[in-house]
């Protein structure tokens, strides 16, 4: 390892700004919407992009705090990241001197702990903080552990450090996990292209960034292959060369933007936004009545069906792509408050994932809670304005369009959490119409 640097981490958090954001409800959205690169496949490609000395080059990358934290994570391993211009970034590993992840990137963000695969790959060690949990559940990271060990990998746990190596190469080997992980896949795949024999990983992430991420692999020069929906075969090569890619659009955002067009009683466009990739929300969205159609990349939706019959109730389920994804479980929540009827969500992917719908009943939702996994919605629930906090982004972005369909003044605490995943949002709906400001945290007195 590395020794001249001391083990205290130089990363220089800026000092995180207390906002909130004082939304005044009750304009039904209209107008266009363009939709960002896809955080959750950006955040991959750079650690990807450490496989190869050479240069990569991606587009379309969404300027978010997520985006910037992983590139300080890079910049202090002694990898080069430039941003020559809004949503383009340059990352070149050429000089990677400190093969260690501390637990202020960690404690950041997870997705840190994509670094663990490509850097024992291709250095042969590395120390990784745990990112431990967060606020929507434990998140373990035990899977991509085991896995690193099945493709050979040696790894201590001490002190809240993975000490992992890899004495000469990873061995290719079959890699099963207990049940479908993202980034445990993704990691899996990025540790293979580099081992020395055959990979297959099973059951394999379907989510359609890790195909982004396969494809940004394969212009490396990685053989990698989806060989059948469950499973991911590679070939380790001895190398990798510098890559461009075009980061896929963020489904996850589109869902959003999809569903505050239709809370708010308003008809919006959404350019960029990958129809195909959101089958589960939009069968939802049918059966509560929204109107939706698909263009090749654009999305439109009518939400003013709510004035005369408004949206019927349903019961949602979450699950590995292509079922639900977790993260439009809040959204779709918010939508559910404003149909006819009794709904039902079942969270399946993360434990404490409905804790933020007590947030979402102080502004008059009807919600019970039976337990850690299951809500049940009384529909249609006025919503009112009130003071509430934010905990992680998905559910940030969530109590905003909760906000949005509200009557009267919401300020919602902890904007910080939905500018980690986010581009602009503010400025989003505001081009939208919607009346909602960003204030530093103290000068929201006008609150309801
Ligand atoms: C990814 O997290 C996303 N994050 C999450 O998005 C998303 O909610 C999640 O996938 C599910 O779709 C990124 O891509 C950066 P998992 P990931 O491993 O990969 C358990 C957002 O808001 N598990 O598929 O960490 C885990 O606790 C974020 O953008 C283990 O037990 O999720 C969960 O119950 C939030 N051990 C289940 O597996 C492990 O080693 C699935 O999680 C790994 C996971």
């Amino acid at each position: 390892m590395a020794d001249a640097r001391p083990f205290h981490w130089e990363y220089q958090p800026e000092p995180v700004a207390r906002e909130v954001f004082r939304v005044e409800g009750g304009t039904p959205l209209s107008g266009t919407v363009a939709i960002s690169g896809a955080k959750n496949a950006a955040l991959k490609m750079f650690a990807a992009a450490t496989l190869t000395g050479e240069r990569c080059r991606f587009t379309n990358v969404p300027e978010i705090e997520d985006v910037r934290v992983m590139a300080q994570t890079l910049q202090h391993l002694g990898v080069v990241v430039d941003h020559p211009s809004p949503n383009v970034y340059e990352v070149a590993s050429g000089d990677v001197d400190w093969l260690f992840v501390p637990l202020e990137a960690a404690a950041k963000m997870r997705a840190s702990f994509m670094l663990l695969g490509p850097l024992l790959a291709r250095f042969g060690r590395v120390i990784i903080s745990n990112p431990g949990g967060d606020r929507i559940g434990r998140r373990p990271v035990d899977l991509h552990v085991d896995a690193m060990r099945a493709l050979g990998a040696e790894i201590e746990y001490r002190y809240g450090y993975y000490y992992a190596q890899a004495p000469g190469r990873l061995r290719g080997t079959e890699v099963r996990f207990p049940f479908v992980s993202v980034m445990g896949t993704e990691n899996a795949m990025l540790a293979a292209t580099l081992a020395d024999g055959h990979t297959t990983i099973r059951p394999a992430a379907q989510e359609p960034e890790v195909d982004d991420l396969i494809a940004f692999l394969q212009k490396m020069g990685a053989e990698v292959q989806r060989t059948y929906p469950d499973t991911i075969e590679i070939e380790g090569r001895r190398r990798l060369r510098g890559a461009e890619h075009h980061v896929v659009p963020d489904r996850i955002e589109a869902g959003t933007f999809v569903i505050a067009g239709a809370v708010t009683g308003g008809r919006i466009s959404l350019t960029g936004a990958p129809c195909d990739h959101l089958g589960a929300l939009i069968d939802v969205l049918g059966r509560t009545g929204v109107d939706v159609s698909c263009g090749t990349d654009t999305i439109e939706v009518d939400g003013r069906s709510l004035d005369d019959a408004g949206f019927r109730a349903t019961d949602i389920v979450t699950a590995a792509y292509p079922g639900l994804a977790t993260d439009l479980q809040p959204p779709a929540s918010v939508l559910l408050t404003q149909a006819e009827g009794t709904s039902r969500v079942h969270e399946t992917i993360f434990e404490d994932r409905l804790e933020w719908m007590s947030e979402l009943r102080r502004m008059g939702a009807r919600i019970d809670l039976p337990d850690a996994n299951h809500a049940v919605l009384h529909g249609r629930s006025r919503l009112t304005g009130a003071e509430v906090e934010i905990g992680d982004l998905r559910a940030g972005a969530s109590l905003i369009l909760a906000a949005l369909a509200a009557d009267g003044t919401t300020t919602i605490h902890g904007a910080h959490h939905v500018h980690r995943g986010y581009e602009n949002i503010e400025g989003k709906f505001l081009g939208l119409g919607a009346r909602i400001e960003r204030l530093a945290e103290g000068n929201d007195a006008t609150s309801s």
